[in-house]
């Protein structure tokens, strides 16, 4: 791909499993770009919170949490990791737990506008894929391209049980469709920016697609804009 390419800052919206993360990556590898992983941000939020015992509807505690958080990503050649005052999470953020946990403090007032912030400092200068839920909707509502990846419930569930078997503790398949419903379910109903596709996003369902055809679709359809 052109090195040259025109810096573009690239929204992907849609729920757990559509592969959004997988796509994000690639796209900006082809792109040269730096690739944002924002649930990471919230399962940082949602990790410190339980090592505090602050629960997931305690806006006050989440508030004294979120001014003394400090969240930084670090690129090495392990991927994108994440550091909380300093101690690296990466690991540890991506357990079923975490999950749930994110989606419910993702709710809360005080931790999306304190998100809101970090991810517009991140997204000044552009040439990025930007990840998440609310990407093309509130964060960079002037995105220059946004897509929404979707795909059926049970294909996403499919996914994440493939990615998570042999890890310690896996859940069964049953488990992680009932999860990902359940986490759906809040992330698209909930009443601040909820999970929803722009108005002028470009709508993916993987539900057949692999993720080179994807990523294929997604290169053909910002190709005139790079130049
Ligand atoms: O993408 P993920 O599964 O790592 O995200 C974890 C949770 O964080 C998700 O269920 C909802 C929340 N989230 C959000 O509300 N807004 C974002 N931009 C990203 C994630």
């Amino acid at each position: 791909m052109n090195t040259n390419a025109k810096l573009l800052l690239i929204t992907i919206d849609g729920p757990a499993g559509a592969g959004k993360t997988t796509a994000s990556k690639i796209l900006a590898e082809r792109l040269g770009y730096k690739y944002i992983d924002t649930g990471a941000l919230y399962r940082g939020v949602a990790y410190e919170a339980k090592k505090s015992n602050i629960s997931s509807d305690d806006d006050a505690g989440l508030e004294k949490l979120c001014a003394t958080l400090s969240l930084e990503f670090v690129r090495s050649e392990k991927g994108l990791r994440l550091f909380s005052n300093k101690s690296d999470i990466t690991d540890e953020i991506r357990t079923p737990e975490m999950s749930m946990l994110a989606s419910a403090v993702s709710a809360r007032m005080v931790v999306r506008k304190y998100l809101l912030f970090q991810q517009k400092e991140l997204g000044k200068g552009k040439g990025a894929v930007f990840e998440g839920r609310d990407m093309g909707t509130v964060v960079f509502p002037m995105a220059d391209v946004k897509f929404y990846l979707d795909a059926s419930v049970k294909t996403r569930a499919k996914r994440r049980y493939k990615e998570l078997a042999g890890k310690k503790d896996s859940p069964a398949l049953e488990q992680i469709e009932n999860d990902i419903k359940h986490r759906d379910e809040n992330d698209k109903n909930r009443k601040l920016a909820p999970l929803k596709a722009a108005e002028d996003a470009i709508i993916i369902d993987s539900t057949e697609l692999d993720i080179d055809a994807v990523v294929k679709h997604m290169i053909s359809c910002i190709q005139n804009l790079l130049s």
